[in-house]
């Protein structure tokens, strides 16, 4: 697998970065300010994350996916790991991610690659997304704020 920056004049992966995040709209938004990174297997795209600057120091994954015949094969977590070293290499200290309270697999993954439960941000699903969301079973409502030191 081979992970590169996305030049300008290519288009997003659109479809894939709509797995991980239901609204266009908000994709749209962060894709303006923020770097898109894509994985590569056999010339096809199989997987996707997008990084943006969001406070002095600190960047945040803001969208992550892998496509959902290649799930849980690694690649999920191999996404993780180059954000990292590239954030640390761009001389961020603070990398972020941030998910719903009901992604129960993703709270997993993130915590099993480093990063740490830092707060919780009530209600923000309910605010920033016009339809409801489900998944196993739970209503998402708050996201989940998680951080690792590149320190
Ligand atoms: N065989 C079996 N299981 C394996 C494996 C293998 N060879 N390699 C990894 N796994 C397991 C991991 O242990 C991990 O287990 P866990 O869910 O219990 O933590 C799981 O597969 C996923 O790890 P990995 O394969 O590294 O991630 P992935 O490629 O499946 O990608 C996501 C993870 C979240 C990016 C992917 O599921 C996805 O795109 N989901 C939809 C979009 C989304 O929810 N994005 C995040 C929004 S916050």
């Amino acid at each position: 697998m081979d992970i590169r920056k996305l030049i300008n004049e290519e288009k997003p992966p659109m479809k894939l970065l709509l797995l991980a995040d239901p609204s266009q709209k908000m994709i749209e938004g962060y894709l303006e300010n923020g770097s898109c990174f894509v994985a590569e297997v056999d010339n096809e795209i199989i997987g996707v994350y997008v990084l943006l600057p969001t406070r002095p120091e600190t960047v945040e994954i803001v969208n992550i996916a892998v496509a959902e015949e290649h799930q849980k094969r690694g690649y999920g977590s191999r996404l993780i790991n180059d954000a990292i070293q590239r954030a640390k290499q761009d001389g961020y200290k603070t990398i972020e991610i941030g998910t719903g309270n009901s992604s129960i697999s993703q709270l997993a993954l993130y915590q099993k690659c480093g990063f740490r439960i830092t707060g919780i941000d009530p209600d923000f699903f309910v605010k920033h997304y016009s339809f409801e969301i489900y998944e196993n079973g739970i209503q998402c409502r708050d996201m989940i704020r998680l951080s690792y030191d590149l320190l």
